[in-house]
């Protein structure tokens, strides 16, 4: 067995209150290992938002710590820049994010501030708008852009700080199935080039079929676990007010009519459901 190793970015036994509120979390512990995809599941005012928050250093644990490569993170200045080299937040509201004239100005305001060579900022700008798929909205003014568009640049502004840990609060939300697909797909590069990513949805079928952990909230706190594990657990989804994902039903289905063999992993999607009746006749 090889030795468990340190995640890059974790709350050990956080909690947290809004000031006068009641607290919104108690005694999360939650890890995110390099190159993972883990999907934070969970009602609405469940509390998905505040831990990315609390994950990416805006807001600050009152209870319990947040430790990056295993040590706790200091508060100050110091200690929030290391850790915004290394974990990124993109909020749900491209609007909240994007606050510069043009797309490339907007994304290249986190590297700038890194104080990184202008050669090496162009590079990183030109990357992030190459990874999103927005070269050619370069120059426009981002107040110009579609919904869709300002939320890739938004994520382009978080991609082009390099992070180890990439953390979208429901990037998916307001994109069209073309603009979802571009994304996963934009997120799949980025994982095979080792970047995690953590990505708050509502979306069961697309947490089934892209993440490998899921982290699910619900009153009775934070579980985590494989995604298929997890998914298919019923009383966890209704505690967290979740749909049933149809990839496991038409699993067991397909099992049932031994058209899928015991172990292997079910379709997740309808093309995939396709691909294996047209294999089955
Ligand atoms: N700035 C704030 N001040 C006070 N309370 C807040 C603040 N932001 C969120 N809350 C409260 O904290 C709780 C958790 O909210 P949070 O936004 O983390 O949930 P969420 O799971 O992201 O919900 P959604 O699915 O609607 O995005 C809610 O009860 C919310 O009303
Ligand atoms: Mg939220």
């Amino acid at each position: 067995m090889t030795a468990p190793t340190t995640p890059v970015v974790e709350l050990a036994h956080a909690g947290f209150a809004y000031e006068d509120g009641p607290e919104v979390l108690s005694d999360v512990c939650f890890a995110v290992a390099g190159g993972r995809a883990v999907a934070l599941l969970g009602r609405n005012g469940g509390g998905k938002t505040t831990l990315l928050r609390l994950l990416s250093g805006g807001l600050r644990c009152g209870a319990g710590a947040l430790l990056l490569d295993g040590a706790e993170v200091a508060y100050d200045r110091k200690g929030l820049t290391r850790l915004r080299t290394s974990v990124q937040l993109v909020v749900q509201d491209p609007d909240d994010q994007l606050f510069a004239a043009s797309v490339a100005q907007d994304v290249s305001f986190g590297p700038m501030n890194l104080g990184l060579p202008e050669e090496e900022v162009r590079l990183r700008v030109d990357g992030a708008l190459a990874a999103l798929d927005i070269t050619p909205l370069a120059d426009r003014p981002t107040h110009l852009l579609s919904y869709g568009q300002r939320k890739r640049a938004a994520i382009a502004g978080a991609v082009a700080m390099r992070p180890r840990v990439l953390v979208l609060d429901e990037p998916t939300a307001g994109l069209d199935p073309d603009g979802q697909e571009r994304l996963l797909e934009t997120l799949e590069r980025l994982r095979a080039a080792g970047t995690a990513v953590v990505m708050a949805t509502h979306d069961v079928d697309l947490a089934l079929r892209w993440a490998d952990e899921a982290a699910v909230l619900s009153p009775a706190g934070l579980r985590t676990g494989p995604v298929g594990e997890l998914l298919a657990d019923g009383a966890l989804l209704d505690a967290a007010r979740l749909r049933r994902p149809w990839a496991t039903p038409v699993a067991r289905l397909l099992r049932s009519r031994g058209l899928l063999p015991e172990g292997a992993r079910g379709p997740r999607t309808a093309e995939e459901l396709d691909a294996l009746l047209a294999r089955t006749g």
